[in-house]
């Protein structure tokens, strides 16, 4: 990666610009929708549809069950603008490119990011279909080298140095525990791990992130909220468990992006009205 692969200033302006011509939508939250999770942005009303592919210099994804298109309307009454899938490091993008629409989220005004993904359960307590808010991330690509602030830092955005100990905003998390409680919704909180993907884990890779602490894997979201924290976004992460990985290294649990997909379609009516509650409480 060159210089040249680090996203200016003036790159996140031209892209907040357009949006902002283009919809009467001044959101305050913003939604990134993961894998299968993309039906979430439905229940948007008034919504204006953005494709990624018209909004100058915004990475476009490639993969499927990632619309591609930004969603700006109201939900609860809040103006929100969600991100109908997202774009991943291994399609080959600068992981600083994988993170701009965060910063273009940051710079239309959000104050709140909710983040969501599909991710593999590491926990033996979770099954496939469940939900984890998630307490703390490991960064896997980023302690590999691979951090969203390597490159110049823009002080207009934030810190040089900015401090992770508090990722996952606490009290948006004590929210979205007290909705999901009132909903009767079960809700795991946990530790999510980042890797780069696109190869699923082998069982012992499987076995190496239950032993660093971590509950869910997945191939996003921890970069966009070191993003979104850099700027002085508050975060909410949710992780949507589609497979669960097997505790028995002799029986290893095969893993199929189809299988993501299917069971992200019975996640999403149940994340759907978690969020839908937790933006009531803002
Ligand atoms: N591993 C990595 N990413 C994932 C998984 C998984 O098992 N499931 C959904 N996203």
């Amino acid at each position: 990666m060159n210089a040249n692969s680090f996203p200016t200033r003036d790159q996140v302006k031209d892209a907040a610009a357009y949006v902002r011509q283009s919809t009467h939508h001044r959101p305050t939250v913003g939604l990134i929708l993961g894998s299968g999770l993309s039906p979430l942005a439905e229940s948007i009303e008034g919504a204006d549809f953005l494709p990624y592919t018209s909004i100058p210099h915004f990475p476009t994804s490639t993969v499927a069950g990632h619309a591609g298109r930004l969603v700006l309307g109201t939900m609860e009454g809040r103006p929100v603008m969600a991100m109908q899938g997202r774009v991943h490091f291994y399609e080959g993008y600068a992981i600083q490119q994988v993170t701009f629409p965060v910063r273009v989220m940051g710079l239309l005004g959000a104050d709140t990011l909710i983040v969501t993904n599909a991710a593999g359960g590491l926990a033996q307590r979770f099954a496939p279909g469940d939900l984890m808010l998630i307490r703390d991330h490991i960064n896997l690509i980023g302690l590999a080298g691979h951090n969203p602030l390597i490159g110049p830092n823009d002080p207009d955005f934030g810190p040089r140095f900015p401090d992770m100990a508090m990722a996952y905003d606490p009290a948006l998390r004590e929210i979205a525990r007290q909705v999901a409680s009132a909903q009767g919704l079960a809700l795991h909180e946990g530790v999510y791990v980042c890797i780069s993907g696109p190869s699923f884990e082998t069982p012992m890779e499987v076995g190496f992130l239950r032993i660093i602490g971590a509950d869910a894997v997945g191939m996003s979201t921890a970069h966009e909220v070191i993003v979104a924290r850099h700027m002085g976004i508050r975060v909410l992460g949710i992780s949507g468990i589609t497979n669960v990985h097997s505790f028995d290294t002799s029986q290893p649990q095969e893993t199929s992006h189809q299988e993501v997909l299917e069971t992200g379609q019975v996640i999403a009516p149940r994340l759907t009205a978690l969020i839908r509650g937790i933006l009531k409480q803002l």
